[in-house]
């Protein structure tokens, strides 16, 4: 869930363990570790619960030598937030340390049968075990011994190990959690994320499922060869610049992510998408009769939004299900059907399982992901990337809007294998192309949503409520209200308000109604009136123009016009902006909301 940066160089490990990590702070964590190792001063091991930031004087002070190491954020899953729990993990003699991000199912029986063989632990962590199973199997050659230890695991791990008894060098292996090597000059460098390393170098080679790697200061070697590769990031786009937080950064950074989405991947005259990624299942996609639609959280509602698209211009029927309970369900998806998985960070283990139960099925499988060369992208048949740049805030938006974009990019490019016709297509088509300066125009309204969260600050509780293509935008409202604020929020489809949670509104109740100029206005206008009977106090984010709306509403906030499927792109900006400001108020920590993670890898 959270981050491993291992290096071996000619340079001091520790400065570029500690930034490393910092780059990897968005991910989440709740404790920190490292280990660096010199061969003339031994080993240096600190682990710490909290922030890194809050660690700095510490850290400061520290003389920590040696040109290799590697260091943890942990996100914990098994044993609490304390620093016995914080990785690294030693063996009984203190000789191999082990960072490892993922869960090992089976620790329980490991940990049995390593105490009855002698073997002592020290923390409640299911990670241990791989210290004292690699110390188990060691013989004098780390990788020999890491390769036997993971032959016994269950689970999921990242992992990357020293040991002073095979001094200079690292070993790395994987299984369900990412890793990469970084080429530098002079230097290796092994993370779990992008982030980590690309202040050092931008060349890196992906670790693939079940592969080990061993890392020395002058080369690496993984058991199969490959080509590096080039990150396509600058250290700027994970680095805040002149915004206070990421989540600003990356809501301002919407017309120019969108634009990214959308380059080169529209032919307006024909009224066409051009979808590089699909091309090598253009074919089978003409005969799909329906789609699952599978993510996790934001993704999943940008895959509700889908689903109404996905029905309504390329009359495909669509079955929208959170990935964590399409895997476990008995299914009725069968080779007529695609999946269609939608995430972010690519490496989500519900929607990675729920890829893996539709290929096993003998089901095409389709990606959308901002990750490229995640897990998703790798085990999915074909694909589309998002292009939306790195997101480091864990609240999702540029990603979310990206998604919206790429999934009417989809719609209508099925909907032209289909029924849709030239001039509708040509309507998308060109309606899309105007989508980065909407979403510019909609950026206006953020000194109006900052004076508006000043007066909603003290919520306990708020509705958010919309219809048709604006319901999942509701509910995604209130999922970044609820994350980042901690007020709860739910999101409603408007009609069904009268039908229960109408009985939680009073006087002065917040109800944030997204009903722009849309084919369900005058329905939304019912509810809101409903709602206004009972003296709750109403927020409509509508379409610039309609002057209607102020003589209802309590306040208004005003979007662009644009084609209805397109609107959520638009009405999310404010909602965004008010979760953002609203959280601001309150002083919460923005970037790192309690609890949460930005890629959830475990189950
Ligand atoms: C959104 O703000 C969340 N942090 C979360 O719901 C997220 O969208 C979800 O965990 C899915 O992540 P993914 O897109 O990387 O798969
Ligand atoms: N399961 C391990 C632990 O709880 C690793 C968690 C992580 O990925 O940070 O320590």
């Amino acid at each position: 869930m959270c981050g491993i940066i291992g290096y071996i160089g000619k340079q001091e490990a520790f400065p570029v363990l500690i930034s490393g990590l910092k780059r990897m702070e968005y991910r989440g964590y709740d404790s920190f570790g490292f280990c660096i190792h010199d061969n003339e001063n031994g080993t240096t091991t600190f682990k710490k619960v909290g922030k890194i930031s809050a660690a700095d004087q510490v850290l400061g002070d520290m003389k920590v030598s040696g040109n290799m190491g590697h260091a943890h954020t942990r996100w914990a899953t098994h044993g609490g937030v304390t620093e016995a729990n914080a990785h690294p993990h030693l063996d009984c003699k203190g000789s191999i340390s082990v960072v490892h991000n993922g869960i090992v199912e089976n620790y329980k029986e490991l940990k049995k049968e390593l105490e009855a063989e002698g073997h002592t632990f020290i923390s409640q962590t299911d990670t241990e075990v791989l210290a004292h199973l690699i110390e188990k199997f060691f013989d004098g050659n780390l990788e020999q011994a890491v390769k036997k230890a993971v032959g016994r695991v269950r689970g999921t791990y990242g992992i990357v190990v020293l040991s002073k008894d095979d001094p200079n060098k690292i070993v790395a292996a994987r299984s369900g959690s990412p890793l990469l090597i970084g080429i530098g000059e002079d230097e290796y460098l092994v993370a779990s994320d992008p982030a980590a390393v690309v202040a050092n170098t931008k060349k890196v080679v992906y670790l693939n499922e079940g592969e080990i790697a061993t890392l020395t200061p002058d080369n690496y070697s993984i058991y199969t060869e490959r080509e590096p590769q080039e990150i396509d990031w600058n250290v700027e786009d994970v680095e805040m610049g002149k915004y206070p937080h990421f989540m600003l950064k990356e809501i301002m950074e919407q017309p120019e992510s969108l634009r990214n989405s959308l380059r080169g991947r529209l032919v307006p005259d024909e009224g066409k998408a051009k979808l590089g990624g699909l091309m090598p299942i253009e074919e089978r996609l003409r005969d799909i009769e329906r789609i699952y639609v599978i993510a996790c959280g934001t993704a999943r509602y940008a895959a509700l939004t889908a689903e109404y698209m996905l029905e309504e211009y390329a009359g495909i029927t669509a079955k929208v299900d959170a990935a964590s309970e399409f895997r476990y369900r008995k299914s009725t998806i069968d080779r007529n059907c695609a999946m269609l998985a939608i995430s972010q960070s690519g490496e989500t283990a519900d929607t990675l399982a729920a890829i893996r139960e539709a290929k096993s099925k003998g089901v095409l499988t389709i990606g959308v992901t901002n990750a490229v060369e995640s897990s998703q992208a790798r085990e999915t048949d074909a694909g589309v990337y998002n292009h939306a740049g790195p997101e480091i805030g864990v609240a999702s938006t540029k990603a979310f809007t990206s998604q919206l974009a790429v999934l009417a990019l989809l719609s209508l490019y099925l909907g032209r294998q289909r029924q849709l016709s030239l001039v509708m297509g040509q309507r998308i088509a060109n309606e899309l192309i105007r989508i980065p300066d909407l979403v510019q125009k909609a950026l206006e309204c953020e000194p109006q949503v900052r004076e508006l969260a000043a007066k909603y600050k003290d919520c306990g509780n708020m509705l958010f409520m919309g219809r048709k293509y604006n319901y999942p935008t509701a509910m995604e409202g209130a999922l970044k209200m609820k994350e980042l604020s901690y007020i709860h929020a739910e999101g409603l489809a408007s009609g069904e308000l009268k039908h229960g949670p109408l009985a939680l509104v009073e006087d002065g109740f917040p109800v944030v109604a997204i009903c722009p100029s849309d084919s369900v206005y005058e329905k939304n206008v019912s509810n809101i009136m409903e709602l206004k009977a009972r003296r709750a106090r109403i927020l409509a984010v509508a379409t610039e123009g309609n002057e209607d709306i102020a003589g209802i509403a309590d306040e208004v906030i005003y979007i662009p016009k644009t084609l209805e499927m397109l609107t959520p792109i638009v009405a999310v900006v404010p909602l965004q902006l008010l979760a953002y400001h609203v959280a601001l108020a309150r002083g919460c920590d923005i970037d790192k909301p309690r609890n949460l993670a930005k890629s959830v890898t475990v189950e």
